[in-house]
């Protein structure tokens, strides 16, 4: 089985992945580092260098092959993941998949602090940034609600998260 996570820049993919991957005991892929370490590139230094279709393509490579390989995987996917080409679908089709549903504000406090490793909204001045999240977010959530599930994460431990997948999985 492949439990995917998707969800917005921030929303906590990460981090439970790697809870998830401890208490399931599957291995975790995160598709952020699979591209960083195909490309030996910072994904900064790969927007900068190659452009993001360069990106989207490789990610949709790189998410093919994940998929294809139908072992037991923790996988995080990279916030923009589902909402280009089919790959909603093919994630859809192949895993099963969770929405972390964070709000603005939360999303926003969090990003404010990492900005810089994230070329999306490197140049987003602070103050603009709740604006373009909320937009943003807006424009993916067709795709973000596509996914099996949708966790509410806002004020939840993540400890708390990780157990309701598990259940929800029946695991
Ligand atoms: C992106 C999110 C990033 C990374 C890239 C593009 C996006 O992943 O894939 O910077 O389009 O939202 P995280 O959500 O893990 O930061």
């Amino acid at each position: 089985m492949i439990i995917a996570l998707a969800g917005y820049m921030g929303s906590g993919k990460s981090r439970i992945a790697k809870l998830l991957s401890t208490a399931t005991g599957f291995p975790l892929l995160d598709l952020d580092k699979e591209i960083v370490q195909r490309e030996n590139a910072s994904i900064a230094e790969i927007f900068q260098a190659k452009g993001e279709l360069y990106f989207r393509r490789l990610e949709r490579q790189i998410l093919e092959q994940i998929v294809n390989s139908s072992q037991d995987t923790v996988l995080s996917l990279g916030g923009g993941t589902p909402a280009y080409f089919d790959n909603i679908s093919l994630i859809k089709s192949t895993t099963r998949s969770f929405y972390l549903q964070a709000s603005v504000p939360t999303l926003v406090s969090r990003l404010l602090k990492q900005k810089a490793k994230r070329p999306l909204i490197a140049n987003v001045l602070d103050e603009d940034l709740p604006e373009f999240v909320a937009k943003h977010l807006f424009e993916r959530l067709p795709y973000y609600a596509q996914c099996e599930f949708i966790i509410t994460t806002d004020g939840k431990k993540p400890e708390d998260i990780t157990s309701e997948i598990i259940q929800l999985l029946d695991l």
